[in-house]
């Protein structure tokens, strides 16, 4: 892997020790092809995952990249990336992710050794059933028109307005997740409150980490010297605060009534549908407070800017093209008028889930999945034939590029274009090619959206096999509430044209700049948003 010129020193210097901090040593197998390429590609100005792409399709499906005496390799085949989350998912554990996110999430379900993993995941998963989603969705409809309110006082005058929607899908998510997860009212359309404005900065942190090469953090002295260090440290703490006080509270009004109605999942009993109640009223004996304290971190930041993110990117993808955003809202009046949607409404809305399917395709948060190797493995041959496989050895560093299977030109016809109806139409199109010609369109099973199962691993925007998302179908019902509220009541347009907006690396994929919109009302009968309940948690 090249050097160029002057930059070689200083940049080698510094990814040499990237590797020596976080990448253990190259043990990959001999015959993966390396990526010939620019270390100024890395480290330029264009987020980590599009340099990736150039060398997918330069180097294929799998390719290494070595700095020194270490190295990573970038996945890009759905056939490998099948065998890495699905058939030998037990060989590997989140490697470089678990190091950075420990200390913020600790044992959650995200960053978990295996061990850990596997009683959690089996009380957690539970928690997310039918009932609670259609208790949940209601929830969305009275968040979303919280936004509404806050959008209708922005567009109340005669100027036009302008707002960064990326912010306000941060906002809308925080309220949503704070609800879902431990029935706690961030609100925070309207306020500001230290809790607040501490997730905002843990999440800042988490990205730091991921996107800076050097683990300067893990040395303990840095907790008290360094500035970002100590706000972190400072800011975990109110969280964690904030968390602990809920735990005790939810242990202290915990009554056999409502646990009798979790037990039989009739939420029309139950006063408190959140996670934590679920999983305080149905919890193993044993379960430490400090355990169930690492989940709901772990859900707060996983559910949040994920799904604040797909929104933020749909707007992007509809204000680009404006005649998916035109299907969208015509199927949206015809379903929906101005009713608050409910989960039967969603069911009939299928190009608005395509849309949003479409979103994750061309958008994959987050678009790279982090595994490390527990012990030797062979990777098997891709879909394009590398007739012996790859082995590899213990201790390999593997990032599987979303954003490269997403958009991979032997898979996806114009994998550039945004077309949600690639989503909806019979597997003869043309549009399908490679392992997702075997995609059929309603053949997700339960789920209503396309999934890995359906693509054969071609597409995977919540991953797959024993490490998937809990949240998915939360947070993709969450997006369709949102997006068909918002889109049916206003008319949003970019403040300075598509170039404006930007994008950059972050735990998702974030905009440079924010999504600046002016935005008015949409000339058509309005939603009576004023008569909308109010939201009912635990105040901030
Ligand atoms: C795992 C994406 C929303 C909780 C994952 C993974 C992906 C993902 C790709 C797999 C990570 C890996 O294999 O390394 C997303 C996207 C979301 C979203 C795109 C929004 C559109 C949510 C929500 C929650 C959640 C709302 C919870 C309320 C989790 C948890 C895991 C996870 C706990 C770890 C599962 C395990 O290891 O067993 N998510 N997620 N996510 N997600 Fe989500």
């Amino acid at each position: 892997f090249k050097g160029k010129g002057n930059v070689k020193d200083g940049l080698s210097k510094m990814l040499t020790e990237v590797s020596q901090g976080y990448f253990q040593p190259d043990v990959g197998g001999e015959n993966i092809p390396i990526a010939q390429g620019e270390l100024s590609d890395l480290a330029g100005d264009e987020p980590l995952f599009k340099a990736l792409y150039q060398w997918f399709l330069d180097s294929g499906g799998v390719y290494k990249l070595a700095f020194g005496p270490k190295a990573f390799i970038v996945v890009s085949d759905p056939v490998v990336v099948r065998h890495l989350l699905k058939e030998n998912a037990f060989n590997y554990d989140k490697g470089v992710l678990a190091e950075i996110l420990e200390p913020i999430m600790g044992k959650g379900l995200i960053p978990a050794d295996l061990e850990t993993w596997k009683p959690r995941r089996r009380a957690i998963v539970p928690a997310f059933h039918k009932a609670y989603l259609d208790a949940m969705v209601a929830m969305f409809g009275r968040c979303t028109h919280e936004t509404i309110r806050s959008l209708d006082a922005l567009t109340a005058g005669t100027s036009p307005a302008v707002t960064d929607m990326e912010e306000v899908f941060l906002n809308l998510g925080l309220d949503i997740i704070g609800l879902g997860v431990f029935n706690y009212e961030f609100n925070s359309m309207t306020k500001e409150s230290p809790v607040i404005k501490a997730v905002y900065g843990v999440l800042k942190e988490a990205e730091h980490r991921s996107t800076f090469y050097i683990p300067y953090w893990n040395i303990p002295v840095t907790r008290y010297i360094v500035p970002r260090q100590r706000k972190f440290h400072a800011d975990l703490e109110v969280i964690n605060d904030c968390l602990d006080g809920l735990i005790a509270r939810a242990k202290q009004t915990r009554q056999a009534d409502d646990v009798d109605a979790l037990q039989a999942r009739d939420y029309s009993k139950v006063t408190d549908p959140s996670l934590l109640r679920f999983l305080v009223d149905l919890r193993d004996a044993d379960l430490s407070d400090k355990q169930l304290r690492d989940d709901l971190m772990t859900m707060l930041i996983a559910g949040h800017e994920t799904t604040a993110a797909v929104l933020t990117w749909t707007l992007f993808a509809l204000m680009s093209n404006p005649e998916v955003e035109r299907k969208m809202l015509q199927e949206i009046d015809s379903v929906l008028g101005d009713k608050t949607p409910d989960l039967e409404d969603i069911k009939q809305l299928p190009y608005v889930r395509a849309a949003l399917a479409e979103s994750l395709r061309m958008y994959p948060q987050p678009p790279i999945l982090i595994r490390r190797s527990l012990a030797d493995d062979v990777l098997p041959p891709g879909l394009n034939g590398d007739p012996a496989g790859y082995p590899i050895g213990k201790g390999a560093d593997i990032f599987i590029s979303v954003w490269n299977l997403h958009r991979s030109p032997y898979l996806w016809k114009d994998p550039d274009v945004f077309r949600p109806e690639r989503f909806t139409e019979a597997n003869s199109n043309p549009d399908f090619k490679g392992a997702w010609a075997g995609y059929r369109p309603g053949t997700e099973g339960s789920s209503m959206y396309p999934n890995e199962v359906a693509s054969d691993f071609a597409f995977i925007p919540f991953g797959g096999g024993a490490r998937k998302c809990v949240g998915d179908q939360f947070a993709l019902t969450e997006a369709a509430v949102a997006i068909a509220m918002l889109l049916r009541r206003y008319t949003f347009k970019f403040e300075k044209g598509p170039e404006g907006v930007g994008m950059a690396t972050g735990a998702t994929i974030h905009t440079a700049n924010g999504l600046k919109v002016t935005v008015a009302q949409r000339q058509r009968q309005r939603v009576a948003s004023e008569d909308a309940p109010a939201l009912a948690g635990v105040s901030a």
